[in-house]
């Protein structure tokens, strides 16, 4: 059965996904309604609620960017959904300046945004994934599409949109050695990890035997947590190259995450904008924090004080072939190093951990049935994908502009700004007759620069 949305018949905007990117244009969409029209703007979120990647929350987890690139401060300090407000209203302003620190608990992080999102679950669907996208033809031009989704009880809904802001996050890489095992339960994705060591053996004090892949962020977490929280558990950790690598979180370099260097990058041609991303790759990707390497480093040196070794690391090592065998999965394991030997070897895990990054690809799956009219999925400074003048429908992007906006894309570094920037283009396009998106943001810069006087 198909439902049709009931509530409005056609939305000004729907937004796909309900991560922070759409949370925050939520919020810059409210700024800017001002007193004008405010735009229909509806979020479809695959979760039965609100969680930022809370498969993967483990407790010693924390952030890697300053709660005061939350939201909205770095737009709008005075924005009632700051990290400080929250922090405020949950009375924990004064206990939280006594941690003397920039860098929250994921899991303190997840609540804030789970706690801003709670301020708009009128203008969100939970437990509906978004199945695609199709053209609603008026005429020569299309000026609505129609969004597909399936909601929890598995029905299909539909809504028609007069934009859309596709903001659906990265999707788990899996390697093309595993993919036979897709659907074995002995193999976790780290985006899945927390539900799924919950069921295994070593949850209930078993013993267990589990490789970990992958020299990020991710597999190094996944790496401690079993160290820490699963005493039954023996794990290697398998990379490929020579050793962990600390992120580069140095102030300089931070500065490539500055909204104004959006610019910097998106104004150079392709080849100069793939340079400047291949230059500071390290900063977010195959990295890791300095604190943790110290902390795994640690960790390996005391079971060589005790003799007793329960955790590994195996450097200089690539997985060439998986096989689940009734005892376990199988992996043959070759020498990545240079001059290493053509030898391999096998070693049985009882379950492997992937924690082998994200893919940023599902826009084109979503936005398939528009394809004859997105091109190359181009964006243009706005986000806005460049399109064919018969789609009248703006689509927006966000996370799957790093080639052309630079790194900070699929991070939480731009978010108030790439949200005024996108909420202001939306204005512009939806409300013809508005002051339009520059001069009121002029305007707002003007009031502040009289109140600042
Ligand atoms: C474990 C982890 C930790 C991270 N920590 C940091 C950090 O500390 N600092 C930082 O700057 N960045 C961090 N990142 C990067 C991360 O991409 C951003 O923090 C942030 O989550 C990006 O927000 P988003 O809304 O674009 O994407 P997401 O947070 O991925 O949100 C996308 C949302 O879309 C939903 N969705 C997906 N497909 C559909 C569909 N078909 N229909 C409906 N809904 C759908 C998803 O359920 C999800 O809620 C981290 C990433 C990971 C994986
Ligand atoms: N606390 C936090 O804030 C936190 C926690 C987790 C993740 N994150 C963020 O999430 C994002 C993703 O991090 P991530 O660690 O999940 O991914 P990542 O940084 O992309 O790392 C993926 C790792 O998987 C390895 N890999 C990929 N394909 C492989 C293959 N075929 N065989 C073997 N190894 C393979 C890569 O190896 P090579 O190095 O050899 O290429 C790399 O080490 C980053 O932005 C990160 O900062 C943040």
């Amino acid at each position: 059965m198909t439902l049709r949305d009931a509530s409005t018949a056609v939305h000004d905007l729907v937004g796909i996904g309900f991560g922070p990117s759409n949370l925050a244009l939520a919020i810059a969409l409210q700024e800017q309604a001002g007193a004008g029209r405010p735009l229909d703007a509806h979020f479809l979120e695959k979760q039965r609620t609100y969680h930022w990647h809370g498969n993967t929350l483990v407790a010693q987890s924390e952030m890697q960017i300053s709660f005061l690139k939350d939201l909205v401060s770095m737009r709008n300090p005075t924005s009632p959904y700051s990290f400080v407000n929250y922090l405020h209203r949950h009375g924990r302003l004064v206990d939280f300046i006594n941690l003397r620190t920039f860098y929250p608990s994921r899991l303190e992080y997840d609540d804030y945004l789970r706690w801003a999102a709670g301020h708009f679950a009128e203008q969100c669907s939970y437990g509906e994934e978004v199945a695609r996208i199709e053209p609603e033809r008026h005429g020569d031009a299309i000026t609505r599409v129609r969004v597909v989704s399936t909601d929890a009880a598995g029905r299909e809904r539909v809504r028609d949109a007069r934009a859309i802001v596709l903001s659906t996050g990265g999707t788990p890489r899996i390697p093309e050695v595993f993919a036979g095992l897709r659907g074995d339960a002995r193999l976790c994705h780290h985006s899945g990890y927390l539900d799924w060591i919950g069921r295994q053996p070593c949850a209930s004090g078993k013993p267990m035997r589990i490789a970990v892949i992958g020299a990020g962020q991710s597999a190094a977490e996944a790496f401690i947590d079993l160290h820490d929280s699963y005493p039954g558990v023996k794990a290697d950790l398998i990379v490929r190259g020579a050793a962990l690598k600390p992120a580069d979180d140095s102030p300089f370099v931070n500065e490539i995450f500055a909204p104004a260097y959006t610019d910097v990058v998106y104004e150079q041609a392709q080849a100069g904008r793939d340079r400047l991303i291949q230059a500071y790759l390290n900063t977010n990707y195959s990295v890791i924090d300095a604190d943790l390497i110290e902390r795994i480093y640690a960790l390996l040196y005391r079971q060589k004080v005790s003799g007793q070794f329960r955790v590994n690391l195996l450097t200089c090592k690539t997985v060439v072939a998986a096989h689940a065998a009734p005892a376990g999965i199988e992996l043959t394991i070759a020498d990545t190093a240079p001059a290493g030997s053509e030898a391999t070897e096998t070693r049985r895990y009882d379950a492997v951990v992937l924690a082998t990054g994200y893919e940023r690809e599902n826009h084109r799956r979503l936005l398939a049935p528009l394809a004859p009219y997105l091109g190359d999925f181009t964006v243009d400074r706005s986000y806005r994908v460049q399109a064919a003048p018969e789609l009248a429908v703006p689509v927006y992007l966000q996370g799957f502009c790093q080639s052309s906006h630079g790194l900070s894309d699929t991070l939480l570094s731009v978010l108030p700004a790439r949200a005024e920037e996108i909420a202001s283009a939306l204005y512009d396009a939806l409300t013809p007759g508005r002051q339009d998106g520059a001069a009121a943001r002029h305007a707002r810069a003007a009031e502040l620069g009289a109140l600042r006087a």
